[in-house]
């Protein structure tokens, strides 16, 4: 088992990634000392395959479980949903001392952690990550929420889990087009923090689909403390993990346009790192070489990496751009790349610019 620690003082916290997490999830919440009572949340999907092994384990230790379940997909992650999960919390009498298990991707980790943020004014809660998406990001970090109609994550928190499972065997059930849209936010690591991952990547690609288990399991862990080291030194994002954002002010535009039913969160951000890329190319000297590296990684790993807009279409991605919480005093902010491994934050980038750097392509929003 590989273990990274996430270093927040005494909120503190392990990301253990091995094969058949789940069935220690028990074991590994007892030595948390926490309340019995715990609530397992999940979604449709991930329940029929996930929720009879984590409730028997938590049983087997001695919880008192139950399960509380939501609709699958992007959609589903609203504050409807929210509060029907408190309703489930209230029904089963979950206390200040109980503890919430989100058991799923990251929509379900995002949005049963905002339960856990602000249910009784916060209770704890602990992360098991079923895609890869989550395993390399969204369960590590603590930033929770949901989305409105006019934005992704537009209300949320920020609330450490004490822990996080990262059971290697669930990425074996997970769809295909799910596990490469995971792989969006792996090379997102590669481009703005570690060179040496991002060769790695493009050497490795082949055995990573294949989930060969000693190449998944380093790029989990590298891409798990390169997260954790980046939490550490600012957990409230006032400056160095706005570089986690590569990619994502145009991503998050993409999906609320598209009303979170067109791309799956990686997709979208694997077209809005490559235009990153463009803009950087044009704007802050990143080579043509390294601009292409990045297009190449994302297109060998069956990413879409260009969109083609109607004029309609673009003022509401401008429109959605706007509130983007990366949106200061009305100036769009983008983190660009200097080169791969290395990112600058806080840059400006005109619509024009956002405009030339999206490439006409034959798909369309429609
Ligand atoms: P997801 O949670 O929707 O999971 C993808 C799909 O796969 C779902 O239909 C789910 O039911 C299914 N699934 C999940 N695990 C499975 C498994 N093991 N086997 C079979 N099916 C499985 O999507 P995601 O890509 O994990 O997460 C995307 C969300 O994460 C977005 O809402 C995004 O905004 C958020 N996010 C948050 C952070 C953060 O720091 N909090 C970071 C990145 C992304
Ligand atoms: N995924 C961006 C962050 O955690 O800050």
């Amino acid at each position: 088992m590989r273990t990274v620690k996430v270093p927040l003082a005494n909120r503190s916290y392990p990301i253990h990634i091995a094969a058949g997490l789940i069935a220690a999830l028990g074991k590994h919440c007892a030595r948390l000392k926490l309340g019995q009572r715990c609530a397992v949340i999940s979604d449709s999907t991930v329940a029929r395959h996930y929720s009879k092994p984590a409730l028997a384990s938590l049983k087997a230790a001695g919880f008192a479980p139950v399960f509380i379940g939501q609709p699958a997909g992007e959609q589903a992650k609203t504050l409807k949903n929210v509060q029907a999960c408190y309703n489930q919390l209230a029904k089963h009498r979950i206390e200040r001392g109980s503890f919430i298990v989100a058991l799923g991707g990251g929509i379900v980790g995002d949005m049963a952690g905002f339960v856990a943020a602000t249910y009784l004014r916060g209770i704890d809660f602990v992360q098991v990550p079923t895609t890869l998406l989550a395993q390399v990001d969204s369960s590590v970090g603590g930033k929770v929420g949901v989305n409105l109609p006019a934005g992704k994550n537009l209300v949320g928190a920020f609330h450490q889990p004490k822990l996080v499972l990262c059971d290697l065997d669930t990425l074996r059930t997970l769809p295909e087009r799910e596990f490469r849209a995971g792989l969006a936010e792996v090379i997102k690591y590669g481009i703005i923090y570690d060179a040496k991952l991002f060769a790695r990547l493009e050497r490795e690609l082949p055995k990573l689909l294949k989930q060969h288990p000693a190449t998944l399991t380093a790029v989990i862990a590298c891409c798990c403390q390169i997260k954790a080291e980046v939490v550490g030194q600012d957990e409230k994002e006032t400056g160095l993990r706005a570089i986690l954002n590569f990619g994502h002010t145009l991503g998050h535009g993409l999906e609320a346009i598209s009303k979170y039913g067109k791309y799956l969160h990686g997709e979208a951000i694997s077209i809005g790192q490559v235009t990153a890329a463009k803009i950087s190319q044009a704007q802050i000297g990143l080579s043509a070489k390294d601009t292409a590296r990045i297009t190449t990684l994302f297109e060998n790993a069956g990413l879409p990496t260009r969109v083609k807009l109607t004029p309609a279409q673009t003022r509401r991605l401008f429109t959605a751009i706007q509130l983007d919480k990366k949106v200061t005093a009305g100036q769009i902010n983008f983190v660009l790349a200097k080169k791969i491994g290395q990112v600058i934050t806080g840059q400006k980038v005109s619509p024009a610019s956002i405009r030339q750097s999206l490439n006409p392509h034959p798909s369309s929003l429609n």
